[in-house]
């Protein structure tokens, strides 16, 4: 049978091996991993001769089309999967969150709907349990069967209805821990937070957007952080702390690790990138997000705890918000819509500052954005590595291709880049989505509706 696709001279990365090769492709998958495939002359193939030849990236925490702080995230499905692919993605999970009074299911859905004929890779929902019943409990094996082991809980935004309190993570925990589902949490404490706000809301006008740092301190991360650790402890269900600010947060996971609880953490470029000094700017406004940026000890301590295994993930948590959406706040720190781009821009990035600042090895950059998050989160080996059998979901990346970040000159509908102006010596050239090809030459060809929900698996053991 003749292959569809062959990816010619590339050095091949995995998480675990460098060398150098050529992979067919044919009917979505890898079929073919060799030194030298012979190929008919209608096979389409991709020289990629001087560059690396990646799995795709899997961003495990994207929020596309969210409609939160008074407006809706700015990248939709369509062109938020559009960005993705530009930047080396091949895989987002973005989340369903339920509504008080609701099923899970509903929230399910209703986001397949806003999603299905738009994204162009494959995409999967978190849910996120708002709710907790005896419904909700009842529901939860039955999501986990509907290729949904991942459930989010926020432990603030009350006035969203969006939190859940102490006895629901517990107890969504120790379902959880019955069906081989993972619970990952967006850890900060609520009434410590609300206590700041209004305190710094006094005198909003003297702080301006700084007033955010000063009301989100690294203890309001870190104490939920514990708390939750906690409660993994005492159930065994299994924890996942998103978007992780705070160098005590990295610490707290270690000291858990080391007692054998069943925690993982991620962070994002913004925490490992930037400090809160950003928010002293005339723009800083635009940089507010939830957890705050915090100081640079922490971005040293996330980078550790990356490299050492305290942390096992980079996503982005993207809720890109334009200048005109960030103009909302008018002055009053409590206003900002919060969140940031950032889906396009995680692999370079990572790459230029973690591989080319010899922070870590390439493989490692492989197994932080796309083999361990596959693993955890319910996809390996379909996605998340370069095997036989797995999706024929590959990244042609030029080491030495320079690309300094404009926002003008980015996918994303956002203005404006938390990192504009950042040079990068590495970028993504081609992507392939399940054999197609997406990317080519830095342009996107793919086409809304080709990405796919993706069903994904309970995971009962956890081996990273
Ligand atoms: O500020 C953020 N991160 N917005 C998105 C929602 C969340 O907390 O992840
Ligand atoms: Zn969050
Ligand atoms: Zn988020």
């Amino acid at each position: 049978m003749p292959l569809d696709l062959v990816v010619k001279n590339g050095t091949i990365i995995t998480a675990t091996d460098t060398f150098q090769g050529d992979i067919g492709i044919r009917n979505e998958k890898i079929v073919t991993i060799s030194k030298a495939i012979e190929s008919k002359p209608s096979v389409e193939i991709i020289d990629a001769k001087g560059q690396y030849v990646f799995p795709g990236a899997i961003d495990v925490h994207v929020h596309l089309q969210l409609p939160f702080s008074g407006t809706i995230s700015a990248d939709d499905f369509k062109n938020g999967t559009k960005a993705a692919a530009m930047g080396g993605v091949t895989t987002v999970l973005d989340f369903a969150i339920q509504q008080k009074g609701h099923s899970i299911m509903e929230a399910v859905n209703a986001r397949c709907k806003e999603a299905e004929n738009k994204v162009c890779i494959d995409y999967g929902l978190h849910a996120a349990i708002t709710d907790w019943n005896n419904e909700t409990q009842a529901e939860i094996k039955h999501v986990i069967d509907y290729g949904i082991p991942t459930f989010k809980m926020f432990m603030i935004y009350k006035d969203e209805g969006w939190m859940a309190d102490d006895g629901m993570l517990f107890q969504a925990l120790e379902e959880t821990k019955k069906w081989g589902g993972m619970i990952s949490v967006h850890a900060e404490s609520v009434f410590v937070l609300d206590m700041l706000i209004n305190r710094y809301a006094k005198e909003k006008t003297k702080w301006g957007a700084y007033a955010h740092t000063l009301a989100r301190p690294y203890y309001t991360e870190s104490e939920a952080v514990q708390r939750a650790i906690k409660w993994a402890e005492i159930t065994g269900g299994r924890l996942y702390i998103v978007h992780m600010s705070a160098g005590e947060s990295a610490q707290y996971v270690h000291e858990a690790k080391a007692k054998g609880v069943n925690v993982y953490a991620e962070s994002c470029p913004q925490y490992l990138l930037l400090d809160d000094s950003v928010f002293k700017g005339e723009n800083g406004h635009l940089y507010a997000t939830c957890p705050q940026i915090k100081k640079k000890a922490d971005n040293e301590r996330l980078w550790k705890g990356l490299i050492d295994g305290d942390l096992q993930v980079i996503a982005t948590d993207t809720c890109t918000f334009d200048t005109k959406q960030k103009a909302m706040w008018k002055g009053d720190f409590r206003k900002i819509p919060f969140g940031l781009p950032g889906v396009e821009t995680m692999f370079p990035l990572m790459y230029t500052e973690g591989v080319g600042k010899k922070r870590f090895s390439v493989n490692h950059l492989i197994r932080l954005t796309s083999t361990n998050p596959a693993k955890l989160f319910g996809m390996f080996p379909q996605k998340g590595t370069i095997a036989i059998g797995s999706d024929g979901d590959l990244v042609v990346f030029d080491p030495k291709k320079k690309v300094t970040l404009h926002a003008d000159k980015l996918q994303t509908n956002c203005d404006w880049s938390p990192f504009e102006g950042w040079r990068l010596t590495g970028y993504p050239t081609t992507t392939i989505s399940r054999g197609k090809l997406i990317v080519k030459d830095g342009k996107f060809i793919g086409q809304p509706g080709h990405g796919r929900f993706l069903k994904r698996k309970a995971v009962k053991r956890v081996d990273l």
